[in-house]
């Protein structure tokens, strides 16, 4: 990739970030937030998006990386626009949740890591979401579903396919 294609971050989101960094008594105090950006911007953190994010903030690209492989909230991996996370720890096991998922990969035809034609939907099993009293519990970008069945599941995408909030 030619400097040109490289990630740049708009002059309006350099300048946020100029601010957070002022708040925090070091630079890398505001990685995570502006890991956060970054992605919201870019989809998802590519090593050039995290390169980007280290030169930006002045950290080494190792420490960019430390984090974006430690939290699985920052993806990688190009996706979906929305993001199914279905949550098969033990709580949402027991309440359906491998049923589920296997529902909803069949229902959208496609598996872990594939994008859906249209674009909007891609899938993936995910350790304990903290809402295990909600089982089973599936995240849809930042939004928890819990007590998440295939026809609720099912409503959801027909409604996002239907242009409507969600
Ligand atoms: S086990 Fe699914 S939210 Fe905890």
């Amino acid at each position: 990739m030619s400097a040109s294609e490289m990630p740049k971050f708009s002059e309006e989101r350099l300048a946020e970030i100029d601010a957070l960094v002022k708040r925090y008594p070091s630079a890398k105090s505001a990685l995570m937030p502006v890991l956060y950006m970054a992605q919201q911007d870019f989809g998802y953190l590519s090593m050039d998006t995290q390169q980007m994010v280290a030169d930006v903030l002045q950290l080494r690209l190792m420490e960019v990386r430390e984090v974006v492989t430690f939290y699985t909230m920052f993806k990688e991996q190009p996706h979906g626009k929305y993001l199914l996370e279905v949550c098969t720890n033990a709580s949402c096991m027991l309440n359906g949740a491998d049923e589920l998922y296997a529902h909803m990969k069949e229902y959208l035809g496609i598996g872990p890591g594939e994008i859906t034609e249209d674009g909007l939907f891609s899938i993936a099993e995910v350790e304990c979401a903290g809402a295990c009293a909600g089982a089973p519990v599936v995240q849809v970008n930042n939004i928890y579903h819990e007590k998440a069945t295939a026809e609720s599941m099912e409503a959801l995408i027909t409604k996002v396919r239907a242009g409507e909030a969600i």
